[in-house]
């Protein structure tokens, strides 16, 4: 298949260069000539999907405890750029809906992951997918929404069946074509870590495109993209400049 999407993803927002999963490096991405970026996707207590990695808020906010105990307006309060710099004081925990704004606004491609918490997979996927097709329904290119979690990705297709799917693995399983087909995904995301040539041959002579996460390393990337990978995902956006692959 042709890949039709950019090659160089920046990874939850902004990669090294800024606080993830913030507005901050969404902007980021575009100033540095970026065309397309990845982020995390999670619910908060009142069931509102906010950006944000991890299922407690310790590592990335100044605040503390499960994503899930709080709600979207409490979290709105905190700090989530203090932890990575000085001046990134001020940053939110963005709304999915201010991200798919500021992604559209920019023209990015993007890959909103849908990162449930334990326990909440098919009303994160459902709540996800629905407010996805709203935000996106006049932009001219659909997000993809990726997953780790099964269910969060069936829920998805239920709600809005016409948005790309991708099954994300850390290391490709012997039943990925049964997963695929099964959840209509049109891209497999594996950790480049794990994937060998015969592997990314396979997948794509399937008819689906394979991504690779999380690429810092320039040699490897050219070596994945030799094999055949479609896109990487990188946190290094310093040294994969727009340029690093051409237009898509
Ligand atoms: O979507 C690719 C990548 O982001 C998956 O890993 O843990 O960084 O969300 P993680
Ligand atoms: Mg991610």
């Amino acid at each position: 298949m042709h890949w039709p999407h950019p090659r160089i993803v920046a990874h939850r927002g902004g990669g090294t260069l800024a606080p993830e999963n913030t507005l901050a490096a969404i902007r980021k991405s575009r100033s540095l000539g970026f065309a397309a970026v990845e982020f995390d996707v999670m619910l908060a207590a009142d069931g509102v999907p906010v950006l944000i990695h991890d299922e407690t808020l310790e590592r990335t906010t100044t605040g503390s405890g499960p994503v899930a105990r709080m709600d979207s307006g409490s979290l709105a309060h905190l700090d989530a750029g203090r932890w990575f710099a000085p001046e990134f004081t001020g940053e939110t925990v963005p709304l999915f809906a201010e991200a798919a704004a500021l992604c559209i606004e920019l023209c990015l491609w993007t890959n909103v992951e849908i990162k449930p918490a334990k326990g909440a997979e098919r009303a994160t996927g459902r709540a996800v997918a629905a407010l996805a097709a709203e935000l996106w329904r006049n932009a001219p290119s659909a997000p993809f929404l990726s997953s780790f979690s099964v269910e969060a990705l069936e829920a998805a297709r239920e709600t809005a069946p016409s948005l790309p799917r991708a099954l994300l693995m850390g290391e490709i399983s012997r039943e990925w074509r049964e997963r695929l087909a099964a959840l209509a995904c049109v891209s497999l995301h594996c950790d480049y870590r794990k994937v060998t040539l015969k592997q990314v041959e396979s997948v794509r002579e399937a008819g689906y495109a394979l991504l690779c996460y999380t690429v810092n390393e320039v040699e490897t990337a050219r070596r994945l993209f030799a094999w055949g990978v479609d896109a990487i995902f990188t946190d290094r956006l310093d040294l994969f400049g727009p340029g690093f692959y051409g237009p898509p």
